[in-house]
């Protein structure tokens, strides 16, 4: 995927393919895979793309924990950091079993190449430290992760970049908000907490007309639902720490996109190090075997704890794109194939009310992470949305009866029960 490793492969995708071709397949499943290589499905890609089989005929995918790589001689050392020879060169940019995942993630997502990195924060993070300069201007959309707006407002402007925010789904206000210095645009769809949902398409014909790049971080979705460079997105980002590991057990980062941005990011890996073990990018291969199969079966159970919260009195609104009066439904139809595993809901009251429900859990785990096949819920306003200010809090529509659950793979009748729980706390109190 990077200059010193694969040469000038013209898309991930296409790299996936040719390595399952050139690595495991006799000369007749060769020649069918070939024949068939642009029909194969996101399911064949999610389990296949990117394997690199070793002269020991592995079937699964091998971890390679080594730091560096042994050269032939002091020749081709040479060659390979001047970046003049193919081949691996140290584990800071060049693992093979991060390159797997990369090739993998890259061919889900329809991209040319990924670079991954060592948590989400760090895909946001690189990015922007290879594609801006002190100076330049992000339109960022106000509903995204807490820590992400911190990023922005906090810690780029150390260094002379700045931001804007803007309403998510208001169209006039990205374009107005554009000046000569704007370089990204910036959104999440759905978006944490809220699943607001933006027209990624309209967004995208904004960043091209101002010459700008729109960034989507497509963590809620994952390309099992929702594959944004096909809808304009120009890069993707991921924190592979949600549904793309989807048991909760590593951090993890990815940026998708074009070789010539691409390799942008992964300069900035090579040289400042936020780099994803080894280790972490394997537990992320075998999970992406079951991505569409779990993020059906998160979306399955959100849909129908997102009904049954819906018609509890105690519950003054909930916000999940399945549901038929949220305001993004109708997108969410279009550019989506399923409405994924996080919805969140205001309980009728305060803080105290939304804690209340939250205390009550017997099996939900109380905790901010999502994505994991346990289901997990949380008080956003004190946690994953506690660094915003309050003028920001309020924008963004995190108000201190907001509660996140991000579904998971347990019995649905399990999940409803345990919120049956939080209601039964909110009516006794
Ligand atoms: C939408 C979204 N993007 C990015 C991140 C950051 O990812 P990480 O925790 O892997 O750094 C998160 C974390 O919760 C998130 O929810």
């Amino acid at each position: 995927m990077n200059d010193q490793n694969d040469g000038d492969v013209k898309s991930s995708s296409k790299n996936a393919i040719e390595s399952i071709v050139e690595n495991s397949m006799d000369s007749d499943k060769k020649d069918f895979i070939e024949d068939h290589e642009l029909n194969l499905g996101l399911d064949t890609l999610a389990v296949r793309a990117g394997i690199s089989r070793t002269s020991e005929g592995e079937h699964c995918e091998p971890i390679f924990t080594t730091s560096s790589y042994v050269f032939d001689s002091a020749e081709q050392a040479a060659a390979r950091f001047a970046g003049d020879e193919d081949g691996n060169v140290y584990s800071r940019y060049t693992n093979p079993t991060v390159r797997t995942f990369e090739d993998r993630i890259a061919a889900l997502e329809g991209a040319e190449t990924a670079v991954a990195t060592s948590s989400g924060m760090a895909a946001i993070l690189t990015t922007c430290m290879a594609l801006l300069e002190s100076g330049e201007h992000i339109v960022c959309s106000r509903s995204v992760f807490g820590t992400t707006d911190v990023l922005f407002t906090k810690y780029l402007k150390k260094f002379g970049i700045s931001v804007s925010f803007v309403t998510l789904t208001d169209y006039d206000q990205w374009q107005a908000a554009i000046t000569d210095k704007t370089k990204l645009l910036f959104l999440e769809t759905p978006s944490n907490p809220l699943c607001e949902v933006a027209d990624i398409e309209r967004v995208s014909a904004i960043a091209k007309s101002n010459d700008c790049l729109l960034v989507v971080d497509n963590c809620f979705c994952t390309p099992a639902l929702q594959r944004p460079i096909e809808m304009g997105a120009d890069i993707v980002i991921h924190s592979a720490t949600k549904y793309l590991d989807g048991q909760g057990r590593c951090l993890g980062g990815v940026v998708v996109g074009r070789h010539q941005e691409m390799d942008e990011v992964l300069a900035v890996i090579r040289t400042c190090g936020a780099t994803l073990s080894p280790f972490n990018a394997w537990i992320f291969l075998k999970s992406l075997e079951t991505l569409r199969i779990r993020m059906q079966a998160h979306s399955c159970n959100a849909l129908e704890l997102a009904w049954w919260l819906n018609e509890q009195p105690e519950i003054e609104k909930v916000f999940y794109a399945g549901l038929p009066t949220h305001e993004g439904h109708v997108l969410a139809r279009k550019q989506q194939s399923a409405f994924g595993g996080v919805l969140s809901f205001r309980v009728k009251g305060d803080r105290d009310e939304a804690w209340r429900f939250i205390n009550a859990m017997k099996i939900l785990s109380v905790t901010a992470n999502l994505g994991d096949t346990k289901t997990t819920i949380v008080h956003p306003a004190t946690t994953t949305h506690s660094r915003l200010s309050d003028e920001a809090k309020q924008q963004a529509g995190i108000t201190e009866n907001l509660i996140r659950i991000a579904v998971g793979l347990e019995d649905i009748k399990d999940i409803m029960a345990d919120c049956q729980r939080g209601i039964a706390a909110l009516s006794a109190g």
